[in-house]
């Protein structure tokens, strides 16, 4: 039987192992394998407007079905920010590292510590636009704690855990995270319907 293919609005090869292994009976395929090599511009002030303009652009421009996740960091006593500029917190062209610092500088000793992460994915399949959001609540740390991950990783430690993002391993992570969650959610539905 063909596998109905479905581009994943991506180049990291991380998140595309991950999420080929969740979908078996789906042919799933990088921005690389159809020649897309264009910086998608993420224009929008939320994480749906910018996942939705990332799937849009693909299928638009290719026709083809298409999913794209977009994440970021919400802490509550800075309005939610860094929020949907979490890449780019500490100005164009920035390191994780001066994400983390500019951070721990603005919530200084604030004992209101509690953040989340959030990720949402656009779905476009068949027509039809479908929307999934994946939600991690925590706090952040006052320092860095472990080697692993990526981002904001080393001062994010998940509610009921005592450890951070930093100190999980990839699987230990995926099970909890705002990107895992979210993708479970998209799995759950395409694996439900048949295409
Ligand atoms: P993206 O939408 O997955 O590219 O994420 C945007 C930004 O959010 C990244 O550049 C990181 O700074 C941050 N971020 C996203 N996911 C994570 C995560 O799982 N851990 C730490 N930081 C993350």
């Amino acid at each position: 039987m063909n596998k109905l293919k479905l581009v994943f609005a991506t180049n990291n090869k991380n998140k595309l192992k991950e999420v080929e292994a969740m979908l078996p009976h789906f042919e799933i395929v990088s921005l690389e394998a159809i020649n897309c090599f264009e910086d998608i511009p993420e224009t929008s002030d939320t994480l749906e407007g910018n996942a939705i303009i990332k799937a849009n652009f693909i299928t638009e421009k290719y026709g083809l079905n298409c999913f794209a996740d977009d994440t970021g960091l919400e802490v509550e006593v800075l309005n939610n920010e860094p929020g949907v500029y979490s890449a780019r917190y500490a100005g164009e062209n920035c390191t994780p590292e001066d994400n983390i610092q500019k951070l721990l500088k603005e919530l200084g000793n604030n004992p209101n510590r509690k953040a989340q992460f959030r990720t949402a994915v656009a779905l476009n399949i068949e027509g039809k636009q479908y929307i999934f959001e994946g939600i991690c609540k925590g706090e952040i740390l006052k320092e860095k704690h472990g080697e692993n991950g990526f981002g904001y990783d080393p001062i994010f430690k998940p509610e009921g855990f005592s450890k951070s993002f930093a100190e999980m391993n990839l699987d230990e992570k995926g099970k909890i995270s705002h990107r895992g969650k979210a993708i479970e959610k998209l799995v759950t539905f395409l694996n439900k319907h048949t295409w």
